[in-house]
């Protein structure tokens, strides 16, 4: 019987990825396991009962998210924990303290405890230990079952006795034989049973003599029923060598013999194995194959599974990581060919790195590029981390308020009905990515938020969810439109309107829709809406250094991110006629809420490595395993559980308004162009106003009489985009968007190239 099966599968629950769940992760990697990962008790124990995994690794270092203990007693209640290894990490103990007794853990049901050690040849040892003791034990429990089972089906009679002749075992073929019920018999010794007076006088000596030496008998023996009858029988008696390599077990195999002329009686010399086997170390190492992922890429003939397979083997072979993840999984690679006082250092290093901010951009930021660098400060860093003390220049606020009132009073439709023939033909093209809103903003004359709005929200049902008349919906959209400064080059409404629609695009893709709910989709649509809204047109930067009233408020801390959204809510309830959740019960709201203010927040770039790399890493990485593993049908229900847990649902809705307000890059040629010419305008002008004011410039190449738009777009997309746009059209399948930006990219490499520095771009050829 084989004693394993593969792949092992390991469940990892840890609340938070770390270098601890990152070493395991890998560990499996290398050993040729599958591994899952649960960030809390429920998702585990709902893994857990759909993979049944062999070993499932606890965090048990931070009990405020979980504990420990209690995960443990959740998996073990359930009915197939039972062949199952459950490690806890604990959290290493300082050389002076006394080692904790591991009692507690055991008692909750854990298997064995770990100390952590993030360092990936610890883990892989543990859990190839794990596989070769543990594991296996547990198959050859399981193993038993199916044993067991056969011998109570089979026809013959089986019975087994200790060494000393008691019967342990009789299968109810051997009750129906013999006329004996199993509880008369086990437990008695042989002796003890009556026997038949038809045997050779030295028949059963011969049996045990040759038996005692290890050998197996086979012959014809006479039985006696608990009737009293006898009844000749075909027997096979085999020795089984046990504990301390002494014989513990004899097991007798019995038919009915019917011929009486030959009495054939044999002692043979059995082949005594015992019933362990080894295998060979089976582990692959895959770390090898992963690092070759790239040769994927060459794999599928036609384009389109090329490119599939290509953006899934650049996540393999993460050219996507932060450099900061970079910098760590060298450095544990290190650490495996290093000499001891080697290791320990770069553990002092690892550890450092652990507590420091791991996304930060200042990490990140290791270009020569004056562009990059520039972008990289101006939009990522706020006033406090870029400057000293003595740089921060308060001022009076030089960032006029809005007023919120609406001045504009063009046609406004009623309804969806009400709105111009020539518009409502335009907007029926709002589900193609190709849609030109710039066509729009001119026909609506400035107001393609309200419109766009309207035709989107009614599509995905907005008004039905929140039970709001489609004239507050109209109202709604009219109040936040006015709140975007038409000044703004960039940041004006019809940027609003771009990403509500890129937002709407990505709903409905499929992937997308089948991870989220309509919750998620009305919270995404109405975050896409607001998410800039009152944008004074500045960076964050330039707020902090210029001591704003908002950057006071907000204590420099993603400035423009907390006003939208604090704004936002303020302009949605100040007027019953315009508020559209004035219909929805608390908890809903609160839900909403929330989802909208995190997917405000997710747009602000200071944060831009931390939240791609956590969608790679819980949701590409994940998807892309089980996908390879499952080889050509794609293993829908594991992809389903991996995109479905809340955690990855918040993930996928921040990675989603993230791509929408920075894919400008992926829009046609000359969708892409005006924006480029319009972001560039409005940072010229902040560059003009920081000069006049005597405040530090944040990005100095975007001056207008310098500056070189194909280069800051070849930055910005080289820095930003590729690999979000990698990630996110490997999750949601975006062939179209990644064709332009291929092709936007040359015309700016060509560009740059002809040395053309011109403001605005010429016109595509
Ligand atoms: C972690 O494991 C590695 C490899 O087994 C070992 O060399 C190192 O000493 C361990 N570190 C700690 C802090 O125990
Ligand atoms: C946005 O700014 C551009 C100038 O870059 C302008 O042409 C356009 O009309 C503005 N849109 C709105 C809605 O204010
Ligand atoms: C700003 O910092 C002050 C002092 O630490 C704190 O009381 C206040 O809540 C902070 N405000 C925000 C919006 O974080
Ligand atoms: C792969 O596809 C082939 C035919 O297309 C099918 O016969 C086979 O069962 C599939 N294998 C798996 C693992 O789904």
């Amino acid at each position: 019987m084989r004693l394993t099966q593969e792949p092992i599968q390991v469940l990892l629950v840890f609340a938070k990825e770390d270098s601890q769940s990152d070493a395991f992760w890998w560990a499996c990697d290398r050993a040729g396991f599958r591994c899952n990962i649960a960030r809390t008790p429920e998702s585990a124990v709902e893994c857990f009962l759909d993979k049944h995994h062999e070993i499932v690794v606890i965090d048990g270092r931070h009990s405020r998210y979980f504990e420990p203990e209690a995960v443990c007693r959740l998996i073990r209640a359930t009915k197939p924990s039972e062949n199952t290894v459950l490690l806890a990490v604990v959290p290493q103990k300082p050389p002076d303290q006394e080692e904790p007794s591991v009692l507690p853990l055991l008692c909750a049901g854990f298997s064995r405890r770990y100390v952590e050690n993030s360092s990936v040849s610890a883990c892989y040892n543990e859990l190839i230990q794990i596989e070769h003791g543990e594991v296996r034990c547990q198959f050859k429990l399981r193993a038993c079952n199916s044993v067991f089972t056969a011998l109570e089906h089979c026809q013959e009679a089986v019975e087994i006795t200790s060494e000393d002749h008691v019967i342990q075992y009789v299968n109810p073929a051997f009750e129906r034989m013999m006329g004996y019920h199993k509880g008369e018999l086990i437990g008695k010794e042989l002796t003890e049973l009556p026997k038949s007076d038809k045997n050779r006088a030295d028949l059963l000596d011969t049996i045990n003599t040759c038996i005692k030496k290890g050998k197996e008998w086979q012959g014809i023996y006479y039985a006696r029923k608990k009737s009293g009858d006898s009844i000749q029988q075909h027997v096979k008696i085999t020795p089984v060598i046990g504990q301390g390599g002494k014989i513990r077990h004899f097991v007798a195999i019995k038919r009915p013999h019917s011929d009486n002329n030959k009495q054939v009686s044999q002692c043979e010399l059995t082949v005594l194995t015992p019933p362990t086997e080894c295998h060979s170390l089976r582990h692959r190492d895959r770390r090898k194959d992963s690092v070759d992922a790239r040769s994927l890429s060459s794999r599928g003939s036609d384009g389109k599974t090329n490119r599939r397979y290509s953006s899934v083997a650049r996540i393999h072979s993460m050219t996507i990581e932060a450099p900061i993840t970079k910098v760590i999984n060298i450095i544990n690679a290190a650490q495996e060919s290093s000499p001891v006082t080697v290791a320990e250092a770069l553990d002092r290093v690892l550890e450092i790195l652990r507590t420091t901010e791991l996304y930060s951009p200042q990490l990140a930021s290791k270009e020569d590029d004056p562009h990059t660098n520039d972008l990289v400060g101006g939009l990522m860093s706020d006033g406090l981390r870029r400057l000293s003390g003595n740089e921060y220049v308060f001022s009076k606020s030089t960032f006029q308020r809005t007023s919120y009132y609406i001045t504009d009073h063009l046609a406004i439709p009623v309804t969806l009905n009400d709105v111009p023939p020539s518009i409502a033909e335009m907007l029926d093209d709002e589900e193609r990515w190709e849609f030109n809103i710039l066509e729009l903003e001119a026909a609506t004359h400035k107001r393609p938020l309200t419109y766009l709005g309207l035709k989107i929200f009614t599509g995905f049902g907005v008004c039905e969810f929140l039970s709001c008349s489609e004239a507050t919906l109209r109202s709604w959209l009219q109040v936040i439109e006015g709140s975007y400064h038409a000044s703004n080059s960039y940041h004006n409404s019809t940027h609003a309107a771009d990403v509500l629609h890129a937002t709407a695009y990505f709903l409905r893709k499929e992937r997308v829709k089948s991870s989220l709910d309509q919750l998620d989709e009305v919270a995404a649509l109405i975050a896409a809406t607001v998410h800039d809204v009152d944008h004074p047109g500045r960076t964050n930067s330039f707020l902090c250094n210029a001591g704003s009233e908002l950057a006071i408020l907000y204590n420099d801390t993603a400035v423009l991110e907390s006003h939208h959204a604090a704004l936002a809510f303020q302009l949605t309830v100040r007027d019953s006629k315009s508020n559209i959740f004035k219909n929805i019960d608390r908890n809903q709201f609160r839900t909403l809420r929330q989802a909208i203010i995190d997917m405000v927040l997710a747009t602000e770039m200071t944060r831009h490595f931390e939240h791609v790399n956590k969608f790679v890493n819980s949701i590409n990485k994940p998807m892309a395993a089980i996908e390879e593993s499952s080889s050509n049908s794609s293993d829908c229900e594991g992809q389903a559980n991996i995109r479905n847990s809340p955690e990855n649902r918040l993930l996928i809705k921040r990675m989603m308004i993230k791509c929408a307000d920075v894919a400008n890059p992926c829009r046609p040629l000359e969708l892409c162009i005006e924006w480029a010419g319009r972001i560039s305008e409005e940072y010229f002008a902040q560059t003009d106003e920081e000069k006049r004011q005597g405040l530090p410039v944040v990005m100095p190449v975007f001056d207008r009489n310098t500056c070189s738009v194909p280069k800051s777009q070849i930055s910005f997309i080289d820095y930003f985009i590729t690999d979000m746009f990698d990630a996110w059209d490997a999750f949601a399948s975006l062939p179209g968007l990644m064709e332009h930006l291929s092709e936007n990219y040359k015309y700016w490499k060509n560009l740059d190239e002809m040395k053309c520095k011109s403001l605005r771009p010429p016109p595509p050829p």
